[in-house]
Protein backbone atom coordinates (compact mmCIF):
# COMPACT_ATOMS: atom_id res chain seq x y z
CA UNK A 1 0.00 0.00 0.00
CA UNK A 2 1.71 3.36 -0.99
CA UNK A 3 0.89 5.86 1.97
CA UNK A 4 -0.28 9.36 1.03
CA UNK A 5 0.95 12.41 2.43
CA UNK A 6 -1.05 15.66 2.36
CA UNK A 7 0.56 18.61 3.88
CA UNK A 8 -1.88 21.20 5.48
CA UNK A 9 -1.31 24.60 3.94
CA UNK A 10 -2.44 25.62 7.46
CA UNK A 11 0.95 25.56 8.98
CA UNK A 12 2.02 27.23 5.69
CA UNK A 13 3.61 31.40 5.26
CA UNK A 14 0.10 32.81 4.46
CA UNK A 15 2.63 35.44 2.99
CA UNK A 16 3.67 33.15 0.38
CA UNK A 17 0.96 30.79 0.00
CA UNK A 18 1.47 30.33 -3.95
CA UNK A 19 4.79 29.74 -3.16
CA UNK A 20 4.17 27.56 -0.51
CA UNK A 21 1.79 25.13 -2.37
CA UNK A 22 4.34 25.28 -5.50
CA UNK A 23 6.70 24.28 -3.15
CA UNK A 24 4.72 21.13 -1.61
CA UNK A 25 3.82 19.93 -5.29
CA UNK A 26 7.64 19.66 -5.92
CA UNK A 27 8.71 17.96 -3.15
CA UNK A 28 6.24 15.06 -3.82
CA UNK A 29 2.86 15.78 -1.76
CA UNK A 30 -0.12 13.71 -2.81
CA UNK A 31 -2.92 16.07 -1.63
CA UNK A 32 -2.86 19.51 -0.54
CA UNK A 33 -4.56 19.74 2.10
CA UNK A 34 -7.00 23.25 2.92
CA UNK A 35 -8.31 23.29 6.31
CA UNK A 36 -11.13 25.73 6.81
CA UNK A 37 -12.08 26.67 9.61
CA UNK A 38 -15.19 29.34 10.76
CA UNK A 39 -14.18 30.68 14.58
CA UNK A 40 -17.73 28.60 15.11
CA UNK A 41 -17.11 24.74 14.50
CA UNK A 42 -13.68 25.36 15.63
CA UNK A 43 -12.39 28.69 17.50
CA UNK A 44 -10.58 29.65 14.94
CA UNK A 45 -10.67 31.49 11.12
CA UNK A 46 -8.57 30.35 8.44
CA UNK A 47 -9.75 30.78 4.44
CA UNK A 48 -12.97 30.59 1.93
CA UNK A 49 -13.33 29.92 -1.55
CA UNK A 50 -11.54 32.36 -2.90
CA UNK A 51 -8.23 31.47 -1.64
CA UNK A 52 -8.78 27.85 -2.90
CA UNK A 53 -9.46 29.58 -6.39
CA UNK A 54 -6.17 31.78 -6.41
CA UNK A 55 -4.12 28.58 -5.50
CA UNK A 56 -5.66 26.39 -7.46
CA UNK A 57 -3.12 27.74 -10.19
CA UNK A 58 -0.75 26.67 -8.68
CA UNK A 59 -0.65 22.93 -8.70
CA UNK A 60 -2.76 20.18 -10.47
CA UNK A 61 -2.51 17.72 -7.21
CA UNK A 62 -5.74 16.82 -5.31
CA UNK A 63 -7.15 19.74 -3.25
CA UNK A 64 -8.41 17.89 -0.33
CA UNK A 65 -10.54 20.73 1.41
CA UNK A 66 -11.32 19.90 5.27
CA UNK A 67 -14.17 21.95 6.17
CA UNK A 68 -14.37 22.87 10.50
CA UNK A 69 -17.37 24.78 9.73
CA UNK A 70 -21.03 24.63 10.66
CA UNK A 71 -23.47 24.39 8.12
CA UNK A 72 -21.55 23.10 5.38
CA UNK A 73 -24.17 23.16 3.17
CA UNK A 74 -24.07 26.81 2.35
CA UNK A 75 -20.60 26.46 0.82
CA UNK A 76 -20.21 22.72 -0.48
CA UNK A 77 -20.87 24.47 -3.85
CA UNK A 78 -17.98 27.73 -3.67
CA UNK A 79 -15.60 25.09 -2.85
CA UNK A 80 -16.37 22.86 -5.43
CA UNK A 81 -16.53 25.70 -8.12
CA UNK A 82 -13.10 27.19 -6.71
CA UNK A 83 -11.70 23.79 -7.95
CA UNK A 84 -11.62 21.41 -4.75
CA UNK A 85 -11.54 17.73 -5.58
CA UNK A 86 -12.60 15.83 -2.34
CA UNK A 87 -14.67 17.91 0.12
CA UNK A 88 -14.78 16.69 3.67
CA UNK A 89 -17.50 17.83 6.32
CA UNK A 90 -17.83 16.80 10.26
CA UNK A 91 -20.55 14.41 10.88
CA UNK A 92 -20.65 16.75 14.02
CA UNK A 93 -21.56 19.59 12.14
CA UNK A 94 -24.62 18.64 9.41
CA UNK A 95 -28.08 17.46 9.92
CA UNK A 96 -28.15 15.08 7.03
CA UNK A 97 -25.06 13.79 6.34
CA UNK A 98 -26.38 11.44 3.81
CA UNK A 99 -27.85 14.60 2.02
CA UNK A 100 -25.30 16.50 2.15
CA UNK A 101 -22.30 13.54 0.95
CA UNK A 102 -24.86 12.91 -1.99
CA UNK A 103 -24.85 16.58 -2.89
CA UNK A 104 -20.70 16.89 -2.97
CA UNK A 105 -20.74 13.79 -5.21
CA UNK A 106 -23.37 15.22 -7.79
CA UNK A 107 -21.14 17.95 -7.88
CA UNK A 108 -18.66 15.69 -9.67
CA UNK A 109 -16.39 15.94 -6.59
CA UNK A 110 -15.24 13.19 -3.92
CA UNK A 111 -17.44 13.01 -0.67
CA UNK A 112 -15.57 12.92 2.89
CA UNK A 113 -16.36 12.85 6.31
CA UNK A 114 -14.55 13.82 9.63
CA UNK A 115 -15.02 12.90 13.02
CA UNK A 116 -13.57 14.78 16.16
CA UNK A 117 -11.65 12.44 18.87
CA UNK A 118 -14.73 12.35 20.23
CA UNK A 119 -16.80 10.85 17.84
CA UNK A 120 -17.80 7.12 17.68
CA UNK A 121 -16.82 5.39 13.81
CA UNK A 122 -20.35 4.35 13.92
CA UNK A 123 -21.43 7.95 12.86
CA UNK A 124 -20.46 6.20 9.33
CA UNK A 125 -22.42 2.46 9.56
CA UNK A 126 -24.79 3.83 7.28
CA UNK A 127 -23.14 6.08 4.34
CA UNK A 128 -19.69 4.22 3.75
CA UNK A 129 -21.22 3.53 0.39
CA UNK A 130 -21.78 7.27 -0.20
CA UNK A 131 -17.88 8.03 0.73
CA UNK A 132 -14.51 8.53 -0.56
CA UNK A 133 -12.80 9.48 1.96
CA UNK A 134 -12.59 9.07 5.91
CA UNK A 135 -10.88 11.64 7.81
CA UNK A 136 -9.85 10.62 11.39
CA UNK A 137 -8.99 13.52 13.83
CA UNK A 138 -6.12 12.19 15.90
CA UNK A 139 -6.34 16.03 17.69
CA UNK A 140 -9.16 18.42 18.59
CA UNK A 141 -9.62 20.54 15.17
CA UNK A 142 -8.74 24.23 15.47
CA UNK A 143 -5.11 24.19 14.83
CA UNK A 144 -1.54 23.39 13.89
CA UNK A 145 1.25 21.75 16.24
CA UNK A 146 -0.73 20.42 18.39
CA UNK A 147 -0.23 16.55 20.26
CA UNK A 148 -1.39 13.19 19.15
CA UNK A 149 -3.93 11.49 21.10
CA UNK A 150 -3.01 7.30 20.80
CA UNK A 151 -6.44 7.05 22.30
CA UNK A 152 -7.63 7.34 17.58
CA UNK A 153 -5.31 4.42 16.76
CA UNK A 154 -7.97 1.67 17.89
CA UNK A 155 -10.63 4.05 16.32
CA UNK A 156 -8.38 4.04 12.39
CA UNK A 157 -8.19 0.35 13.05
CA UNK A 158 -11.77 -0.28 13.75
CA UNK A 159 -12.63 1.96 10.62
CA UNK A 160 -10.42 0.43 8.13
CA UNK A 161 -12.28 -3.19 8.95
CA UNK A 162 -15.74 -1.45 8.35
CA UNK A 163 -14.18 -0.11 5.03
CA UNK A 164 -13.56 -3.23 4.12
CA UNK A 165 -12.93 -3.81 0.11
CA UNK A 166 -14.10 -0.43 -0.62
CA UNK A 167 -12.14 2.16 -2.30
CA UNK A 168 -12.50 4.62 0.38
CA UNK A 169 -9.29 6.85 2.32
CA UNK A 170 -8.70 6.97 5.48
CA UNK A 171 -6.78 9.77 6.39
CA UNK A 172 -5.64 10.66 9.74
CA UNK A 173 -5.12 14.66 10.54
CA UNK A 174 -3.20 16.61 14.07
CA UNK A 175 0.18 15.58 15.14
CA UNK A 176 1.47 13.96 12.60
CA UNK A 177 5.32 13.60 12.76
CA UNK A 178 8.03 10.69 11.65
CA UNK A 179 7.21 9.13 14.84
CA UNK A 180 3.26 8.93 14.99
CA UNK A 181 2.97 8.13 11.21
CA UNK A 182 4.08 4.53 11.01
CA UNK A 183 1.92 4.41 14.22
CA UNK A 184 -1.37 5.17 11.79
CA UNK A 185 -0.27 3.53 9.03
CA UNK A 186 0.00 0.19 11.18
CA UNK A 187 -3.63 0.73 11.90
CA UNK A 188 -4.61 1.06 8.38
CA UNK A 189 -4.12 4.80 7.35
CA UNK A 190 -3.36 5.60 3.75
CA UNK A 191 -3.32 9.02 3.62
CA UNK A 192 -1.40 11.10 6.26
CA UNK A 193 -2.17 15.62 7.01
CA UNK A 194 0.74 16.57 8.18
CA UNK A 195 0.99 20.70 8.93
CA UNK A 196 3.73 21.63 11.27
CA UNK A 197 5.84 18.93 10.67
CA UNK A 198 6.13 19.34 6.76
CA UNK A 199 6.25 23.58 7.06
CA UNK A 200 8.79 23.63 9.90
CA UNK A 201 10.94 21.67 8.31
CA UNK A 202 13.55 22.56 6.13
CA UNK A 203 13.69 20.12 3.46
CA UNK A 204 10.13 19.90 2.60
CA UNK A 205 10.87 16.63 0.02
CA UNK A 206 12.64 14.77 2.95
CA UNK A 207 10.14 15.14 5.54
CA UNK A 208 7.95 13.75 3.01
CA UNK A 209 9.88 11.21 2.00
CA UNK A 210 10.29 10.22 6.01
CA UNK A 211 6.74 10.33 6.88
CA UNK A 212 5.79 8.01 3.98
CA UNK A 213 7.81 5.81 5.77
CA UNK A 214 10.65 5.40 3.51
CA UNK A 215 13.09 7.96 4.10
C1 LIG B 1 -6.37 20.86 12.75
C2 LIG B 1 -6.27 20.76 11.24
C3 LIG B 1 -5.05 20.04 10.81
C4 LIG B 1 -3.79 20.70 11.26
C5 LIG B 1 -2.69 19.68 11.31
O1 LIG B 1 -7.54 21.45 13.11
O2 LIG B 1 -7.37 20.09 10.69
O3 LIG B 1 -5.02 19.81 9.43
O4 LIG B 1 -3.40 21.77 10.48
O5 LIG B 1 -1.54 20.31 11.78
P1 LIG B 1 -0.40 19.53 12.50
O6 LIG B 1 0.14 18.54 11.51
O7 LIG B 1 0.58 20.60 12.85
O8 LIG B 1 -0.99 18.85 13.69
ZN1 LIG C 1 -7.35 19.25 8.44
Amino acid sequence: MTVKIAPSILSADFAALGQEVKSIDKAGCDYIHVDVMDGHFVPNLTMGPCVVKSLRKCSDKIFDVHLMMTNPDDFIEAFAAAGADIITVHAEAVWHLDRTLSRIRELGKKAGVSLNPSTSESALEYVLDKLDLILVMSVNPGFGGQKFLPSQLDKIARIKKMIGSRNIDLEVDGGITPETAPLCIKAGANVLVAGSAVFSSKDYAATIKALRGNG
